[in-house]
């Protein structure tokens, strides 16, 4: 049995692809990549078939990660269907997902920040508009939350 998991924000070059790279690492270090399957969307269209953000790759190669080959997606009706977990980056991206979703899948999304229970924060904040320290911002954030959801999975599906 497989699980899969999509990570989803506005443009789907900053936040979600950050995700998206961190938990491939992650995953790729406990020896799970055939049984976790990773993605990536955002819930605008602006930047469909772009690499992440310049910025975010940066931040993500000084930590080991690389984001090579990731490109902008938008999200898809059959996510909804095709993924276990559909983690939104804030409470917009979580109203945009509600709105989008068919009622049976409803349950799937999430804020990606539940997994983080350490943090107080909830949302992942945008760091498009700002400067570097949002991304380091959102690196750290990502991170932890990746940890909290590679034991959710390892306990739910018993890998
Ligand atoms: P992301 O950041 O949702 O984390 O990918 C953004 C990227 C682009 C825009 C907004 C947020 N934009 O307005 O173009």
């Amino acid at each position: 049995m497989e699980a899969s998991v999509l990570f989803v924000c506005l443009g789907n070059i900053c936040r979600s692809p950050t995700a998206e790279g961190v938990f491939r690492h992650k995953v790729r270090l406990a020896g799970l990549e055939d049984r976790i399957h990773i993605d990536s969307a955002g819930t605008g269209a602006w930047h469909v078939g772009n690499p992440p953000d310049s910025r975010a790759q940066s931040v993500a190669a000084a930590r080991g990660i690389s984001m090579a080959g990731q490109r902008a997606r938008k999200v898809r009706y059959e996510d909804f269907e095709r993924f276990d977990y559909v983690l939104a980056m804030d409470r917009e991206n979580l109203e945009d997902l509600r709105a989008m979703a068919p009622d049976e899948h409803y349950d799937k999304i999430r804020l990606f920040l539940e997994f983080a229970e350490q943090r107080a924060e909830t949302e992942v904040p945008d760091p498009y508009y700002g400067g570097p320290q949002g991304f380091e911002h959102v690196f750290d954030l990502v991170e932890e939350a990746a940890d909290g959801l590679l034991a959710d999975i390892v306990e739910r599906y018993r890998f």
